[in-house]
């Protein structure tokens, strides 16, 4: 049995596999319309959630299967005090197949230590986002051609931002890939990112403050959010807010072909009128997103069509 928790979970050969699944499926939905029939699929949200949990339960409804689970702790036993070790020993007598996002580092580890169906990591705390990585690779394979050979800009909270640890991992592992780390000094990516990925593979990247020092070089732009849940006080995420707005203007000093990528949600880091720029591309990532986690769902399934 296998589990989903970091994207280094699966080799360069088998994400390859996995998104050329995607594209089959994104071609061909049809083919896949009865591949999980009498399968069903967990959501086990203990965080809030729209992408995430809705396009697991839309990619298993589009395989044929069926989804059942709870959407906030309060909704569930966690609020009795039922512990996650417990509570997917039972989800596991319901369902094949689950998706957990929790508030805490390490809590699917946890799940999927103790669990008699495939786990996947849906986001736990500010660690790792997996899916999000997996839609984020098809997203770029799909849009730019490839995931070598590209200068990617991470805007944002790159300290908190668990989209941002999980995809610079995954993008490591392809060739010529140079990081900007844009974010103010407070929200700079932490020392485990910097010194044991980077600087221990060689990897090419620089950090600046300046979005528009950035701009010019970059194939692709991921903005982030600035996240009120990770902060301990009020007072900061007030004054890092809005720290990047990313405008028509600063859209000027872009390559032609650049694209914007965002994990969504986003508040103000993104303005709506660059949603009708040909490079922004977060609205179908989003729609990616479905496609990766059918390819996902089957693959752990162990499921060919
Ligand atoms: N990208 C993402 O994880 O969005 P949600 O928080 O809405 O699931």
């Amino acid at each position: 049995m296998r589990h989903l928790m970091s994207p280094l979970d699966f080799s360069v050969e088998e994400l390859d596999q996995l998104l050329d699944l995607a594209e089959d499926i994104e071609k061909n939905p049809k083919k896949y319309a009865h591949a999980c029939d009498g399968k069903k699929l967990a959501t086990c949200f203990y965080e809030p959630s729209t992408r995430t949990r809705l396009s697991f339960e839309a990619a298993m409804l589009n395989l044929g299967g069926s989804v059942l689970g709870f959407a906030s702790a309060d909704s569930s036993s966690a609020a009795k005090g039922e512990s996650i070790s417990d509570t997917i020993r039972v989800i596991s007598c319901y369902a094949d197949i689950c998706a957990i996002r929790h508030p805490k580092e390490g809590a699917a580890l946890v799940a999927s230590s103790k669990s008699g169906i495939p786990v996947i990591n849906a986001g736990d705390g500010g660690h790792q986002h997996p899916t999000q990585t997996l839609t984020d690779l098809m997203t770029i394979r799909s849009l730019n051609g490839r995931l070598g050979n590209i200068t990617i800009g991470l805007c944002g909270d790159l300290k908190f931002g668990r989209t941002v640890h999980s995809l610079i991992n995954a993008l490591i592992r392809y060739e010529n890939v140079k990081f900007v780390l844009i974010s103010p000094e407070e929200l700079k990516i932490p020392d485990y990112i910097r010194d044991d990925v980077l600087r221990a593979n060689g990897i090419e990247f620089k950090e600046v403050e300046r979005l528009e020092d950035a701009m010019h070089e970059l194939d692709i732009l991921y903005m982030t959010r600035v996240q009120r849940e990770r902060f301990f006080n009020e007072e900061d995420y007030i004054r890092l807010k809005d720290y990047y707005i990313l405008n028509g203007e600063k859209m000027k000093l872009a390559k032609e072909n650049m694209l914007v990528l965002h994990p969504l949600p986003r508040v103000n880091e993104i303005s709506v009128e660059v949603d009708d720029d040909p490079r922004a591309a977060y609205f179908k990532q989003a729609q990616y997103g479905v496609y990766v986690r059918m390819a996902l769902i089957l693959t752990l399934l162990d499921i060919t069509v």
